[in-house]
């Protein structure tokens, strides 16, 4: 419980919400309240504070630890087993850890939401395989995503009011695919879908994108114009970026407005083995050993 949530509750007489009393706080260090609201004053989007989980016990999770900022685009990579995939699936509801706690902003307890609400209050979650909709074309898959977006009454194929043709146009632009708008997703190469699919995360406007390898698969011109894509929502979004593509890496923190600053986290074994400058993680002994050394 942070000060100013005593000093609201010293004059009180009502008594505390249940879910308030015991050890657990109900933020973390912002406002009191279990809002679904994104509260960033403290600058941070997401805490991870050590956080377990156990596979028949065997320690996916192993006490991580880690903080994205508002804004951040936060690179994360390990070896396989590391535990990054499972990381997300703690964060966006698919699977519950044994311990520890995760928050978005500094109120809002995602260990106590369900997949779809955590989905709903502004995390897009990028799997490594693309999911559109094959037999529809490029708009019309993104006016599903718009179509789904709570704040949007409409259903699908009712006329669009300008506002949301402007949306859908300016996330062709972004993605560039802007010419192909008529055809149909299933006709696009493989790095086109993924386009696509970070085009529909985008049109829900997420504070918070993870995007699991996401360049897995493409060609090396792919990838690079996916490191433009990515640089280009850096501060709009804040993106948590899981990639073995080290070239990829190197692109993402080493350009944009915030590259002297910008962090790159290494997992191992269900925790951060490092965390710093990709040149100071590179020339970790340890990551070395375990990682880039291979
Ligand atoms: N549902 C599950 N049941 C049992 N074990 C699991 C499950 N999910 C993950 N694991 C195990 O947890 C460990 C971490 O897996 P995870 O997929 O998070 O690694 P990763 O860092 O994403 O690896 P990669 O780089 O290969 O994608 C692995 O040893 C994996 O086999
Ligand atoms: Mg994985």
């Amino acid at each position: 419980m942070n000060a100013a949530a005593t000093t609201v509750r010293t004059g009180s007489l009502e008594p505390l919400p249940i879910d308030e009393i015991g050890d657990a706080p109900a933020n973390y260090g912002g406002r009191p309240g279990s809002s679904t609201e994104l509260d960033v004053v403290h600058g941070v989007v997401l805490y991870v504070d050590n956080v377990s989980v156990s596979f028949d016990g065997f320690k996916a999770l192993n006490g991580l630890s880690l903080e994205v900022n508002n804004g951040e685009l936060r690179c994360i990579i390990g070896p396989n087993g590391a535990g990054k995939t499972t990381m997300m699936d703690v964060i966006t509801g698919k699977t519950r850890p044994d311990s520890g706690r995760v928050f978005f902003g500094s109120t809002v307890d995602l260990l106590r939401m369900r997949e779809a609400e955590i989905a709903q209050i502004g995390i897009g979650r990028k799997f490594q395989k693309p999911t559109v909709f094959e037999h529809l074309n490029v708009f019309e898959n993104l006016e599903l995503a718009l179509s789904t977006d709570r704040r949007v009454r409409r259903t699908l194929f009712s006329r669009l009011d300008s506002a949301s043709f402007d949306r859908i146009a300016a996330t062709l632009d972004l993605i560039h695919l802007r010419k192909l708008a008529g055809k149909l997703a299933g006709n696009l190469s493989h790095g086109q879908k993924q386009w696509l699919e970070i085009g529909m995360l985008l049109m829900q406007e997420p504070k918070l994108l993870l995007l699991d390898e996401p360049v897995a698969g493409m060609t090396d011109e792919e990838t690079e114009r996916t490191a433009e894509l990515f640089l280009s929502l850096e501060g709009k979004h804040s993106l948590v970026v899981v990639e073995h593509d080290m070239k990829f890496i190197e692109e993402l923190t080493t350009r944009g407005e915030h590259a002297a600053t910008k962090k790159v986290t290494v997992l191992h074994e269900g925790s951060v083995l490092a965390e710093g400058r990709l040149a100071d993680v590179q020339a970790n002994e340890k990551v070395v050993e375990v990682y880039l050394g291979r």
